[in-house]
């Protein structure tokens, strides 16, 4: 198929007496954003001519050489083959290619479709395939927590919050509280991924094919749960980008959450862990330096991320019904999102690896004022209640602030005098081991909670690939 002077090739053009504008072609094109697609552009090609070929529409001579001509094509572009200046897309680069290969039958691969339920379809497909691989890059990053936390059950460190030293925890039970957000995300990309399995090919421009095409002969063939129930929506909708979007920026600032805690305990004022060689960078001008860039890199790639989430919702916020060629930027965000976690991911799940954690240095962090709550826990046993012994206890805490001296090294009469209820064993209470040893309620911190919490996140990671190879996909 060649335009009216026969130089170029195009999708579209006869009704124009004169050609378009350079500054057109130069806004309208986008092969250099859609070439990717073009696996899952001749996958649906292929499944498109042999329905054509059943239905009837094209005999199964004609459906067959356009087969062999897009099997022909794909080896082509798998070999490096390069658009040519007037391939406005993958969509227009493919058909061109065909033409070349497979001769005039390629004219009729177009029959009752539309670049807006071709797109569509290609979209998904790469969607489909897009949350596998994040899924499988998760799951390595847990299993790099994971394998970290099984080393620390017996390492202690302040938990923080408003970032003041709190309470003791398990080194292990703070490294799981960033391998469940992450689990979730997988259950999220879960159903991304079913969402995104609706078949929108037969839909053709908005109002549906003319031609008898199966619709779950093309459904079953390319693997998809379902099929669009209004060619309207299918060609219009952008859910699918968007919620993928919405599960990449999620993981993100997953990410940027677990990178920041890890600077901050990587700084020499905590110096709970030292980062690994090789992914550590250096300074031009100061020899010293070790710098945590691959935390860095992430925590600042949830911003990236999160703007492709929002320019996709502002591109379609207030379209009208159907396809507009604002949808053309839906690849645009969604690829650089996908691209992009695909790099943090891994290299995270490398740096995490190659942490090594000062185990003296945590456990040292945890001061006997961390244990102010145990104190007043062991009033409540005792009888007081808990807003009496709180009291107490605050009095207690101000005296020591007062003196310049831990909790601990309190007289003893100090108690006594604090609260009638303190005995002898007062002090017992202000062990780091038994403030942890008491919280093995279900998900606290004591070590048969986190024993029982490592095996669920063993198992769910286990369990989760099941998730990831057929949950996915369905
Ligand atoms: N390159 C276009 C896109 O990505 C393909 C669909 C074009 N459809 C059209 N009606 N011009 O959206």
């Amino acid at each position: 198929m060649t335009t009216k002077d026969g130089s170029t090739h195009k999708l579209w053009g006869g009704r124009f007496a004169g050609g378009p504008s350079p500054l057109l072609d130069a806004i309208n094109r986008s092969i250099g954003t859609d070439f990717r697609l073009w696996p899952h552009d001749i996958r649906l090609s292929t499944a498109w001519a042999g329905a054509l070929g059943h239905a009837g529409v094209l005999t199964m001579d004609e459906s067959q050489a356009l087969q062999q001509g897009l099997e022909r094509v794909a080896e082509r572009l798998a070999g490096g083959a390069q658009p040519v200046a007037t391939d406005e897309d993958i969509h227009t680069m493919i058909d061109r290619l065909l033409h070349e290969e497979a001769g005039s039958v390629a004219s009729k691969l177009h029959t009752g479709r539309s670049r807006n339920d071709q797109v569509a379809t290609a979209s998904r497909l790469w969607t489909m395939d897009a949350c596998q691989r994040i899924d499988a890059a998760i799951r390595d990053l847990q299993e790099s927590l994971l394998a970290q936390a099984e080393t620390l059950t017996d390492a202690m460190l302040p938990a923080y919050t408003h970032l003041q030293r709190a309470q003791p925890v398990s080194g292990a039970h703070w490294l799981l509280a960033h391998f469940w957000p992450l689990d979730r995300d997988r259950t999220r990309l879960a159903n991304a991924a079913r969402g995104t399995a609706v078949l929108p090919l037969g839909s053709g421009a908005i109002a549906g094919s003319a031609f008898p095409v199966s619709r779950t002969e093309l459904q079953q063939a390319l693997g998809f749960a379902s099929i669009s129930p209004n060619s309207i929506d299918a060609t219009g909708d952008r859910d699918f980008v968007a919620e993928t979007l919405f599960v990449c920026t999620m993981t993100a600032v997953h990410c940027s959450r677990i990178a920041e805690d890890l600077i901050i305990y990587g700084t020499s004022e905590f110096g709970f862990v030292k980062f690994g060689d090789g992914f550590s960078t250096g300074s031009s001008m100061m020899p010293q330096k070790r710098n945590p860039d691959v935390f860095e890199l992430a925590r600042g790639s949830g911003a990236r991320v999160l703007g492709d989430l929002v320019s996709m919702l502002g591109t379609i916020k207030g379209l009208p019904s159907g396809y507009s060629k604002d949808l053309q930027d839906d690849k645009r965000a969604l690829f650089n999102a996908v691209d992009l976690l695909l790099l943090v991911l891994p290299a995270m799940a490398g740096a995490i690896a190659e942490l090594r954690f000062e185990r003296g240095r945590m456990r040292a962090a945890v001061s006997s004022g961390m244990m102010a709550t145990d104190l007043a826990d062991y009033l409540v046993k005792k009888g007081a209640t808990f807003r009496e012994a709180h009291g107490a206890v605050g009095s207690l805490v101000r005296q020591a602030e007062e003196a310049g001296i831990e909790l601990d090294a309190l007289p003893a009469e100090r108690f006594t005098a604090a609260h009638v209820l303190f005995g002898d064993d007062a002090r017992e209470a202000l062990s780091a081991e038994a403030s942890l040893a008491a919280r093995d309620i279900a998900g606290g911190t004591g070590p048969n909670a986190v024993a029982t919490q490592l095996a669920a996140a063993r198992a769910s990671l286990a369990s989760a690939e099941t998730r990831g190879a057929t949950e996915l996909a369905r």
